[in-house]
C-alpha cells in the first residue's frame, strides 16, 4: 500500500519529521516560509494529511481545493484557525495539542503579568537608552502582584495554571469567569471564586485572558468592558488577539482607563496595532507563551501521534472537542 501523503506546513523538529517519514510520504516546508492560501492549496491539493500551525487558515475555500484531505493536526492547543463546521461537513478530522503546553504557557502568562504590572519593559528600555539618571521616590512605580486580586477569564487548563501560580505562589485572591464552572472541589483546591463577567472586570487588579477565540468571544474585551476595569488594572492576553478590541485597548491605555497591558497575541499577527507600539505601558511579545524547546517538541510529537494514530487505527489521539465553541484552552 502506498503511504498517505502529508504536508507539514511549517518547519518542525527533524526527529519529528523522521517519525512521520516512517508512515507518510512527507512534503515538509523546512524553509519555513509562510504559505499564503494559494500556496497552501497548491501544496496540499494532492495530500491526505496536514500538520498545520495556528497561522494556517483551514476554511471551506481551501478544503474545496483539497478533496483528498482527511486529517488536519494543528500544532497548537487553540484552533480558531480551523473552520470546524466546514471540516466536519467534508469529513476532515481536526486535532490539537492540549495538555502538553499547559504549565509552560501558564509560566509565561505569569511572567508577562509580572513584567506588565512591575513595568519591566519600561525599566529595561530606560537603562539601555541611558535615561536612568537618578533615583526618585515614584520612579517606575507599578502595581503589586502579591496580595492583589487576580481575575482569570477562561478557566481551562491554562487558566487554572495561572490561577494556581497566583494563589499559591503570590497569595493572590483569585476570581474567575468561564463558560464552564469548575467543580466545588476544584474551586476549593485553587482556591478560586466563580463570578459574573461584570464582577470580574470590576474587581480584578490584574486580568489574565485564557479563553478560546470564537465568534462568541470575538472582541469580548471591548471599550465597554475596558471601561468597567479599575484605572490601576493590568490586562494580560495569552489567549488570542481577536478576543480584544485593540483600538479600544489603545484608547484605554492612552487615557488611563487601565494602567497597563501585556500582550503575547494580536488580532492580525505578526502585525501589531501601531497605537500599541508607541505606548510605554504595554509589554509586547511575539506569541511565545508555549515556546520552551521541550514543550514545542512535545507539541510537535503529539501532532505526529495524532497523524500516525489516525492512519494506523482510524482514531486520532486528541481531536478538537465537539462542540468546541468558546471552550477554554
Ligand atoms: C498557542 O497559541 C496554542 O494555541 O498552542
Amino acid at each position: 500500500m502506498p503511504k498517505p501523503r502529508l504536508l507539514i506546513a511549517r518547519a518542525v523538529f527533524p526527529e519529528v519529521i523522521q517519525r512521520l517519514e516512517a508512515c507518510f510520504e512527507v512534503d515538509s516546508n523546512q524553509a519555513d516560509t509562510v504559505l499564503d492560501a494559494t500556496q497552501l492549496a497548491g501544496r496540499l491539493g494532492d495530500k491526505q494529511a496536514l500538520l498545520s500551525t495556528a497561522g494556517d487558515v483551514i476554511d471551506e475555500a481551501l478544503l474545496a481545493r483539497c478533496p483528498s484531505l482527511r486529517i488536519c493536526a494543528n500544532l497548537a492547543v487553540g484552533f480558531g484557525n480551523l473552520d470546524l463546521a466546514a471540516m466536519s461537513a467534508r469529513g476532515v478530522v481536526a486535532t490539537h495539542t492540549p495538555g502538553v503546553l499547559t504549565e509552560t504557557t501558564a509560566d509565561f502568562g505569569f511572567a508577562l503579568l509580572m513584567a506588565t504590572a512591575r513595568r519591566l519593559g519600561e525599566g529595561e528600555r530606560c537603562v539601555r537608552e541611558g535615561q536612568w539618571t537618578k533615583w526618585s521616590v515614584d520612579f517606575m512605580a507599578g502595581q503589586d502582584i502579591h496580595g492583589s486580586t487576580l481575575g482569570v477569564l477562561g478557566m481551562g487548563r491554562i487558566g487554572q495554571g495561572v490561577a494556581r501560580r497566583g494563589a499559591h505562589g503570590f497569595g493572590m485572591r483569585v476570581i474567575y469567569h468561564s463558560r464552564t464552572r469548575l467543580s466545588p472541589a476544584d474551586e476549593a483546591a485553587l482556591p478560586a471564586r466563580f463570578v459574573g463577567m461584570d464582577e470580574l472586570l470590576r474587581e480584578a487588579d490584574h486580568l489574565v485572558l485564557t479563553l478560546a477565540h470564537s465568534a462568541a468571544t470575538h472582541h469580548l474585551i471591548d471599550a465597554r468592558a475596558l471601561a468597567r476595569m479599575k484605572p490601576g488594572a493590568t490586562l494580560v492576553n495569552i489567549a488570542r488577539g481577536g478576543v480584544v478590541d485593540e483600538a479600544a485597548l489603545v484608547e484605554a491605555l492612552r487615557s488611563g482607563g487601565i494602567a497597563a497591558a501585556g500582550l503575547d497575541v494580536f488580532e492580525h499577527e505578526p502585525a501589531v496595532h501601531p497605537g500599541l507600539l508607541s505606548l510605554p505601558n504595554v509589554v509586547l511579545t511575539p506569541h511565545m507563551a508555549s515556546a520552551s524547546r521541550a514543550t514545542r517538541l512535545r507539541m510537535a510529537h503529539l501532532a505526529a501521534d495524532n497523524l500516525i494514530g489516525f492512519f494506523e487505527t482510524g482514531r486520532a489521539l486528541t481531536p478538537v472537542p465537539a462542540p468546541a465553541l468558546s471552550a477554554p484552552a
